[in-house]
C-alpha cells in the first residue's frame, strides 16, 4: 500500500534519485511522500502531503550519497505532514521509511512513551526510530538495533533505516515486498518495485520473508532475522524494460496498459505446454480446487469456475481470498489452492496461501510480477507476462488471468491446442478491436452517460463476473455507483433499482445462455432503463450497441475490453485521474 526506497553507494545524487525513485512508486500510494538524505553528518528531510509526481527533484542536494523515501497510502493516522514518512526518534539522527502495518504498535508505544519518549504523528511507523534508538542506548550498533527492533514487531512490513553516524543502510521484510537493486562497485538500490531503479539497473537480489540486508554500498549482507544466519544471495538479471514501465503516447497508464492488450493476451497463452499440461495433472489428482483472489483477481477466478465447468466437466470453488480462511475445514494434504493476483503482494492472498500450507495442501499461484511474494511462496506458478500494470485499475492482467485460466481448463479436458488457437484467435481479434474508430465510438458513449451516477451491469455464465468486473472498472475511476448482477437474478430485488433512463450494460454472448440475458434485458427495457449491449450481435432491444467479436468460451476476455475504455473515458470526462483513483493503491499489501 505504500512505496519505500533506498539507496547507497558512490553517487552524490541520492536525495534527486530518492525523488525520481518514488516516482515510479507513485501507483502504490499517493497521499504523501517524503525523503531523507544523508548530508555533512546530518540527516536533511522534505516531506508533502499529495503526489511526488509534479515535484522537480533537481533542486536537491548534489552532495550526498544516502537516502531513503517512501510514498504514502494511510493506513494509521491522517493524511498530514507529521504523518508523512520519513518518520524519526526524537533527537532526528535515525529515520525510517515504512510499508505494511506493525500490529502491535500500540503496546510498543506505550512501553517506550513510558520511558519518555514522545512521538509527534499518529502512525504506527514512529515507534520504529525510537525502538531503534533504545536498544543502541544498551549497546548495541545500528545494524544490529533494527535486528532487534524487527523481532518485536509483529504484521506485514518492510522497512528501511538510517542513521547519522553509521554510513549504512539497513533494511528488513516480513509479509511486504522489498527488491535490491544492484549497481556493481557504485552501489545499492532497495524499493517496493523495480521501476524504482530501472533506469540505472537490471540486475537485482530478492529479500525474502523474515530477511534483513545491511549495505554500506561496496558490499551487502543479508542474515535471517530471528537467528542472524547470513543468507548468501544470488544476483539475477531481469527483463523489464523502462519503456514496458512507462506510459510513452498515452495520457494515463491505464488507456497504455489497456491498448498493451494487443499484444498481452497472446503473451499469456504462450505458456510453457509441459507446465501447463503438469497444472491440470495437479488439477485433476486433487481431491478439492479451491480459487482464490481478490477484487478483478478474483472476478477472473469466479469465471473460472464457469471455464472448468463447462470445458472440462470439472468441479472448482471460487472464493475471495480474504473468506478463504473459512474454508479451511474443507481443506486435506491433496487439496490445491490455486491463487491469482497482479501484484504477487496482495496481503489476503498471502493470508489464503498461509491457510491452505497449514492444512498441507500444495499452492499454484497465477501472477503477472515475477519474483513477488506469492511467487515465491507458491509450489507451481503460471506467469501470464502482461508487462508492468502501473495503473491502480487492472485491464491486461486481467485478461491475461482469464487466458490463462481458460487455457488450462482446455488442457485439463486435453484440448491444450483447442485452447491456444482459440485464445491466439481471440488475441487478433482484439487487436483488430483497439482501433481508433472503435475507441472514438466509446468516447462518444461515455460523453451520453457521464453525468449519471447510478449504471447496472448484467452477464450470465462467465459474463456474470464480467458483469461484477465492469462493476469494479467504472466504480474505481469514475465514482459512478456501478452495480453488476446475474441476469437472473434481477427480478428477485436490484429490477427495483430501475428508473427512467436508468443506463443498464448488458454483456452476451452467442452462446447458449443469449435468449436468457435477452430476456433480462426486456425486463429492464420495460421499466424505462436505457440498455446497453455488449455483445457480437445487435438486437432491437439495444438502445446502444457495442459490437464485440464472438469469441465462444473465451467471450469474457473480449466483453471486458470495451467495459475498460468506456470506464477510462467516462473517469477522463468527470475529471478523474484513471491512473491513482481516491483512496485506493495499486497493491493492497494490508488485510
Ligand atoms: C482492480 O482494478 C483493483 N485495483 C483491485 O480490485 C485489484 O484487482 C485487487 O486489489 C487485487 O490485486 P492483485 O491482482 O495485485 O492481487
Amino acid at each position: 500500500m505504500c512505496g519505500i526506497f533506498g539507496y547507497v553507494g558512490s553517487r552524490n545524487d541520492a536525495a534527486i534519485m530518492a525523488v525520481e525513485g518514488l516516482k515510479s512508486l507513485e501507483y502504490r500510494g499517493y497521499d504523501s511522500w517524503g525523503i531523507a538524505w544523508k548530508e555533512e553528518g546530518n540527516l536533511s528531510f522534505r516531506k508533502e502531503i499529495g503526489k511526488i509526481s509534479g515535484v522537480d527533484g533537481t533542486t536537491l542536494s548534489e552532495n550526498c550519497t544516502l537516502s531513503i523515501g517512501h510514498t504514502r497510502w494511510a493506513t494509521h493516522g491522517g493524511v498530514t505532514q507529521e504523518n508523512a514518512h520519513p518518520q524519526f526518534n526524537e533527537d532526528r539522527t535515525i529515520a525510517v521509511v515504512h510499508n505494511g502495518i506493525f500490529e502491535n504498535y500500540q503496546e510498543i508505544r506505550n512501553e517506550l512513551k513510558a520511558k519518555g519518549h514522545v512521538f509527534v504523528s499518529e502512525t504506527d511507523t514512529e515507534i520504529a526510530p525510537h525502538l531503534i534508538e533504545e536498544y543502541m542506548k544498551e549497546g548495541n550498533d545500528f545494524a544490529r538495533s533494527v535486528q532487534l527492533a524487527c523481532r518485536r514487531f509483529t504484521g506485514r512490513y518492510a522497512v528501511v533505516a538510517v542513521h547519522t553516524t553509521s554510513d549504512t543502510l539497513v533494511a528488513a521484510r516480513t509479509g511486504s515486498p522489498l527488491i535490491v537493486g544492484v549497481e556493481r562497485g557504485k552501489g545499492y538500490f532497495v524499493a517496493s518495485d523495480t521501476p524504482a531503479f530501472l533506469r540505472h539497473t537490471k540486475t537485482v537480489q530478492y529479500l525474502d520473508d523474515g530477511e534483513m540486508l545491511v549495505t554500506d554500498g561496496k558490499t551487502i549482507l543479508f542474515w535471517d532475522i530471528l537467528t542472524g544466519e547470513e543468507h548468501p544471495k544470488r544476483e539475477i538479471e531481469i527483463t523489464t524494460n523502462i519503456a514496458e514501465a512507462d506510459k510513452g503516447k498515452y495520457a494515463h497508464y491505464m488507456l497504455k496498459e489497456i491498448m498493451d492488450q494487443k499484444e498481452s493476451v497472446a503473451r499469456a497463452v504462450n505458456q510453457d505446454e509441459a507446465e501447463i499440461l503438469a497444472v491440470a495433472d495437479a488439477i485433476r489428482n486433487a481431491k478439492g480446487t479451491f480459487l482464490a483472489g481478490c477484487g478483478t483477481a478474483g472476478k477472473a477466478c469466479m469465471a473460472a469456475e464457469y471455464f472448468f465447468s463447462v470445458i472440462a466437466k470439472h468441479h472448482v470453488n471460487f472464493t475471495p481470498a480474504s473468506e478463504f480462511k473459512l474454508y479451511h475445514h474443507f481443506l486435506q494434504p491433496q487439496s490445491l489452492l490455486i491463487v491469482v493476483s497482479q501484484s504477487g503482494e496482495t496481503a489476503d492472498v498471502l493470508e489464503a496461501m498461509n491457510v491452505a500450507k497449514a492444512a498441507g495442501s500444495k499452492v499454484l499461484s497465477i501472477v503477472n510480477v515475477a519474483g513477488s511474494s506469492i511467487d515465491r511462496a507458491s509450489d507451481y506458478t503460471l506467469h501470464i507476462n502482461a508487462g508492468p500494470e502501473r495503473a491502480v485499475a487492472s485491464t491486461k492482467a486481467l485478461t491475461g488471468q482469464l487466458a490463462v485460466l481458460l487455457l488450462t481448463a482446455y488442457a485439463l479436458a486435453g484440448k491444450l491446442q483447442e485452447g491456444k488457437k482459440l485464445l491466439l484467435e481471440v488475441s487478433s481479434m482484439i487487436n483488430d478491436m483497439l482501433n481508433p474508430r472503435y475507441v472514438d465510438r466509446l468516447e462518444a458513449l461515455a460523453g451520453k452517460i457521464k453525468e449519471k451516477e447510478d449504471l447496472y451491469i448484467i452477464g450470465k455464465s462467465w459474463n456474470y463476473p464480467m458483469a461484477l468486473e465492469s462493476a469494479i472498472k467504472i466504480q474505481e475511476v469514475s465514482y459512478i455507483h456501478a452495480e453488476g448482477f446475474a441476469g437472473g437474478e434481477l427480478k428477485h430485488g436490484p429490477i427495483a433499482l430501475i428508473e427512467e433512463r436508468t443506463p443498464c450494460i448488458v454483456l452476451a454472448g452467442n452462446d447458449e445462455v443469449l435468449p436468457d440475458i435477452l430476456s433480462n434485458a426486456v425486463q429492464l427495457k420495460a421499466r424505462g432503463a436505457q440498455v446497453i449491449g455488449v455483445s457480437p450481435e445487435s438486437n432491437e432491444i439495444f438502445d446502444e450497441w457495442i459490437r464485440v467479436p464472438d469469441a465462444g468460451p473465451a467471450q469474457a476476455i473480449v466483453n471486458i475490453i470495451p467495459i475498460q475504455v468506456l470506464s477510462y473515458f467516462l473517469a477522463v470526462q468527470r475529471g478523474k485521474d484513471p491512473d491513482m483513483p481516491r483512496n485506493l493503491a495499486k497493491s493492497v499489501t494490508v488485510k
